[in-house]
């Protein structure tokens, strides 16, 4: 027999008038190899078909079950409940909307960074269906290979105290997304055009180092790191623009 569970959800429906935020408790018997992706699974299926929450993959991949467990973003997916206490609590990511009770729209926002961010390779070749694919050196395919494993579930995003606070902050993701195509050789963007997109208190120098981005990320993406190689190079390339003379707004 295993343990007995008590699983403390947010609810709350913005879409039916005059509902209230509040806790709802759930109990329900804990098993082997059980995740608390699981366990909401099992309330909404024996206990509460109302219980709103997303997942797509169930390993990890899609980004799509992350939530406060105990105060913490985390993946429902990737959480043993074993690690957790009988008793806790879940509720849904802050900066992003909420849609119901555990669920939000994250969508909106990384859809909006993507633009923001211009997030896409810039060149001026001219693209040749007919031409060969260039072969690219395995070092560089690698390193670039490590910022793309975001899976844009917002864990980062909202263990961020600026983003908490500043909604036009593009956070880690958005600067380990330019990280990903400032270090791609196929990009043919200057330093000086990147210092234009994310060399401001919304970009790169919005940061104030507190590292809770680092910890929370699933995926484990060296997040600090690629942030400081960002942060070098728009520094840098902030200082040249001061000394060449163009006015930096
Ligand atoms: S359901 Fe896809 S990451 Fe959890």
């Amino acid at each position: 027999m295993g343990r007995q569970l008590t699983i403390s959800c947010f609810r709350y429906n913005p879409n039916i008038p005059g509902d209230k935020p509040r806790m709802q408790d759930y109990k329900l018997e804990e098993y082997e190899g059980m995740t608390l992706f699981v366990a909401l699974n099992d309330i909404r299926e024996k206990l509460d078909p109302t219980l709103m929450f997303d997942f797509v993959c169930r390993a990890a991949i899609c980004g799509s079950c992350a939530m406060l467990i105990n105060g913490r973003p985390r993946l429902a997916c990737k959480t043993m409940t074993r690690t957790l206490p009988s008793r806790f609590t879940v509720m849904p990511l802050p900066v992003f909307k909420l849609i119901g009770d555990l669920s939000v729209d994250t969508g909106t926002w990384f859809r909006d960074l993507q633009v923001r961010a211009e997030a896409w390779i810039h060149t001026n070749k001219k693209f040749d269906f007919n031409a060969l694919e260039v072969r690219m050196d395995n070092k560089i395919a690698e390193d670039i290979y490590d910022p793309e494993q975001c899976i844009e579930c917002g864990c980062c995003v909202a263990n961020c105290i600026t983003a908490n606070i500043r909604p036009d902050f593009i956070g880690s993701t958005g600067i380990n997304r330019l990280y990903r195509f400032l270090i791609d050789p196929r990009d043919e963007r200057t330093d000086a055009e990147y210092y234009e997109v994310i060399g401001n208190e919304d970009g790169t120098f919005g940061c104030v180092g507190l590292m809770a981005c680092d910890d929370m990320c699933p995926k484990e993406i060296p997040l600090q790191e690629n942030l400081a190689y960002v942060r070098r190079k728009m520094a840098a390339a902030g200082l040249k623009l001061t000394f060449q003379g163009v006015k930096i707004s």
